[in-house]
């Protein structure tokens, strides 16, 4: 392995956690590098499953360093919550993790913002996760931001912490109707908090690029995915940060030539939690039954995930912006008892043919699919554990799929766990 790249290339939860996981094996570092508590990555291990937040997936393997880049926004109580929860489970949670010293910080105000905003948009809103993910990176652009380090200077601390709260108590007591904080509660807690993160943080460029130097490998943990990147994604119903490959060197320092390769994750069908544009939505009884096949729900809201066919429009422009080197495709298995799928080949609009990517979202809302229909395999799959012994039908499936998007498909996932992955070299 080199300096990789794990990117989702949809709407999220396509199944990074786990696929990071296998990968961690040939990485020396496993770096998040944007998005906040609102992801959720599940690895499971045995029996045992792992559902990290703000942790790199890669902290269970013991041996690796993790790290938690700049472009993150940091929860501390949702991150030492996770670290003590870990090591609860016998896990060592020390200087196996490094934080980034500028990550910035969320404070309780962007959280009730965020869940504020979302109310008086009404029908309009975008179905955030309501964990201030929006807020938190707007203060960061503004300029307004508090970052890790600033909890371990009481006075730059002191400074920041009373500009935000004369803005935000502001804006709660004349826009929303809101209480205001108290200074000195969110004060004394956030540096405490800001105590324990102490043992963690560090300037993360100098360290991961004495690794480059060293030849040793690092690998990059994508949050979220492309369709939800604050540029390239159906805006406005995304997240706030670049989920997209370009994202990981922003979000810690490395540069882009240095990055040798980058892996899209997609599942073998599409879901999308929140609000926006699902061409390939499924409705009806239908979606309930296979939302309950896949296990559809949120691994961090519980929120039941919208599903539906595979859509080759939106992965190739996902494949075109992340330059994907091969794509792995999880949860192959959930299709196992249909009798058709479908592949979303194209968008019909208005009498318009679109094979590419329309960037208005209005089309993506209004569009029919066009599909081409492939036979089942009704075979379990989960129990496979050589590409070539799959159904002859599903390594069709997967065969066209590679066909249409033009990206190779390295791995194939047939179930949660570690073992249930194929390797097509
Ligand atoms: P992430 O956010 O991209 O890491 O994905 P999530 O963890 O939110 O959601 C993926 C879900 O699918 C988790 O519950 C995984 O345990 C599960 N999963 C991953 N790969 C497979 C697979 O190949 N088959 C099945 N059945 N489940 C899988
Ligand atoms: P992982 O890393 C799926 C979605 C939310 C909402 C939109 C904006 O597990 O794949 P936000 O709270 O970020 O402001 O919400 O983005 N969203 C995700 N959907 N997986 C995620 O993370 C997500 N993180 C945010 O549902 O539509
Ligand atoms: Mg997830």
């Amino acid at each position: 392995m080199s300096n990789v790249v794990i990117v989702g290339a949809l709407f999220g939860d396509e199944g990074k956690g786990k696929i990071v996981d296998i990968l961690t094996e040939n990485a020396d570092f496993v770096v998040r590098f944007q998005g906040g508590n609102n992801a959720g990555h599940t690895v499971k291990i045995g029996d045992n499953q792992f559902i990290l937040h703000l942790l790199p997936s890669g902290i269970l393997h013991q041996d690796k360093t993790c790290i938690i880049g700049n472009g993150v926004v940091i929860n501390p109580e949702a991150l030492l919550k996770e670290i003590s929860e870990l090591q609860e489970k016998g896990f060592k949670v020390d200087d196996n993790l490094i934080i980034s010293d500028i990550a910035h910080v969320i404070f309780p105000y962007h959280g009730l913002l965020d869940e504020l905003r979302e109310q008086k948009k009404g029908n309009c809103k975008i179905g955030t996760t309501k964990r201030g993910i929006g807020p938190a990176y707007a203060d960061k652009v503004s300029r307004m931001g508090i970052r890790t380090s600033d909890l371990l200077n009481p006075k730059v601390f002191e400074q920041k912490l009373r500009l935000n709260l004369e803005e935000k108590n502001d804006l709660l007591a004349h826009v929303y109707n809101g209480k205001p904080f108290s200074f000195n509660e969110i004060y004394d807690t956030y540096y405490e908090y800001g105590q324990k993160m102490k043992p963690f943080l560090a300037h993360i460029p100098g360290i991961l690029n004495t690794a480059l130097k060293e030849k040793k490998n690092i690998l990059f943990e994508g949050a979220q995915g492309t369709l939800l990147d604050v540029d390239f994604g159906t805006y406005p119903y995304v997240t706030s940060s670049n989920p997209t490959a370009g994202g990981a060197c922003i979000g810690t320092g490395v540069a882009p030539s240095k990055i040798d390769q980058v892996i899209g994750v997609t599942k073998a069908y599409s879901t999308r939690v929140g609000e926006g544009p699902f061409p390939t939505e499924f409705s009806g009884k239908f979606a309930d039954w296979f939302r309950d096949q896949g296990k559809e729900y949120g691994a961090t809201t519980g929120r039941p995930r919208r599903c539906g066919w595979f859509d080759v429009v939106l992965t190739k422009y996902s494949a075109s912006i992340n330059q994907f080197d091969y794509l792995a495709i999880t949860k192959l298995d959930v299709l196992d008892q249909l009798d058709s799928i479908k592949i979303c080949t194209a968008y019909r609009h208005e009498g318009e043919l679109f094979t590419y990517f329309p960037g208005d979202i209005d089309i993506l809302d209004n569009c029919e699919p066009v599909y081409e229909e492939l036979p089942g395999w009704k075979e379990n799959t989960s129990g496979i554990r050589d590409y070539n012994k799959l159904p002859k039908n599903a390594r069709a499936y997967i065969e066209r799929i590679v066909e249409l998007v033009e990206t190779p498909i390295n791995i194939v996932s047939v179930g949660a766990k570690r073992e249930e992955t194929l390797f097509i070299s």
